[in-house]
């Protein structure tokens, strides 16, 4: 590439992990009801789609997740960790307070030198991430990034809330981006509403050596629900006019895997066939910051993205944030 091409940014390489702690709505049913807290598979399954979610065990922090999502995806993009100039790690449940996530993650890689750090947009934060190392890498300040998004959501969930505690799970994802002279992603668009910060927030923070609040996630799921269908359909749209496409060319919608009723809608609204959708939601929950990038690496290795294949992805969470990134994989 000389210094007159245009540069791009293109995914040359993905990756993910779960925890190995795997529960089924079954196992979770039981283990609701050893705290007097009713629910069924049914419930679940009906209004969300869930069916199952993996869970860290005690000692495992979303570096771990983070790292070992980085190294599959390393080795599927062919390079190494020293190859790497930028690491952003998109998390709401980083391992502290401070360093960044992002780290501890390139302490684990074995490598140092390159800026690292974190992005926190909640269930956007990995759209975030990447049109951030996007946008570093189309100005020439990186040529090689490992972008992730990684969650232990357990570690904040209130299990005497049944309305919040059987919507999530842990996991990470992970891409690595390459400088390219041709196109891969296309076009970005981010947002966030600052007015909502109330109906999905984890209220509480650390002062004076003690926390103070409500350290557990709070939500209003219906208010929730509203906002996320409508802001998908427009950023959707946006990327799309951006790039002088229309949704019928996608290949494939990955959006944020919340709620199997949000990506019908989302899919319903895009006038896109529910085959078209990436959907990991029935296996791993919401995986807040990680869902997007763990779902894209189940559909690569699974086959169904290839090479060249028009792929939207779409964010949408606390803040209120959302936001999506179109790309040519
Ligand atoms: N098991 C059994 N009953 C339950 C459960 C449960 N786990 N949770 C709630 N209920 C009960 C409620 O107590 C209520 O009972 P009541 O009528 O006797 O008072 C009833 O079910 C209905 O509760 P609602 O909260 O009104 O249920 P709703 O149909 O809105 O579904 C849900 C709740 C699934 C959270 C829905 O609002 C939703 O999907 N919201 C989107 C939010 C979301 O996906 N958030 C994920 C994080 S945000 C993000 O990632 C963008």
């Amino acid at each position: 590439m000389n210094s007159a091409t245009p540069r791009h940014t293109r995914i040359v390489g993905t990756g993910s992990c779960l925890p190995p702690r795997r529960l089924s709505n079954a196992d979770l049913v039981v283990q609701l009801a050893s705290r007097g807290i009713e629910t069924s598979d049914e419930w679940i399954v009906e209004r969300t789609g869930i069916r199952a979610r993996h869970f860290v065990d005690d000692g495992v922090n979303a570096s771990d997740l983070a790292a070992r999502a980085a190294r599959y995806a390393l080795e599927s993009a062919g390079c190494r960790a020293d190859d790497i100039d930028l690491i952003i790690v998109a998390t709401s449940t980083p391992d502290m307070v401070f360093p960044a996530t992002a780290s501890i993650v390139q302490n684990k890689l074995g490598v140092c030198g390159c800026p690292a750090f974190d992005v926190q947009a909640v269930c956007s934060g990995f759209v975030y991430a990447l049109t951030v190392a996007d946008a570093m890498i189309r100005a020439g300040s990186a040529r090689r990034a490992l972008v992730i998004g990684a969650e232990v959501f357990s570690r904040i969930l209130d299990f005497n809330d049944r309305g919040t505690c059987v919507l999530f799970g842990d996991g990470a994802g992970a891409v690595v981006l390459a400088a390219s002279d041709t196109p891969g992603i296309l076009a970005t668009d981010l947002h966030a509403d600052g007015r909502h910060v109330g109906i999905l927030c984890v209220p509480g923070t650390v002062s004076g050596g003690q926390v103070l609040g409500d350290p557990v996630l709070k939500m209003d799921g219906q208010a929730v629900f509203k906002l996320a269908v409508g802001v998908l359909e427009s950023t959707a749209r946006t990327v799309l006019d951006k790039a002088g496409r229309s949704a019928e060319q996608l290949d494939w919608l990955i959006p944020h895997q919340a709620n199997i009723r949000i990506l019908q809608a989302t899919a319903r609204k895009l006038k896109l066939p529910m085959e078209k959708v990436i959907v990991t939601v029935d296996q791993h929950g919401n995986t807040s910051a990680a869902s997007i990038p763990l779902a894209l690496d189940v559909a690569v290795r699974d086959g169904r993205i290839r090479a060249g294949d028009s792929v939207m992805l779409e964010g949408v969470g606390g803040g209120f944030t959302w936001g999506a990134v179109l790309l040519d994989f």
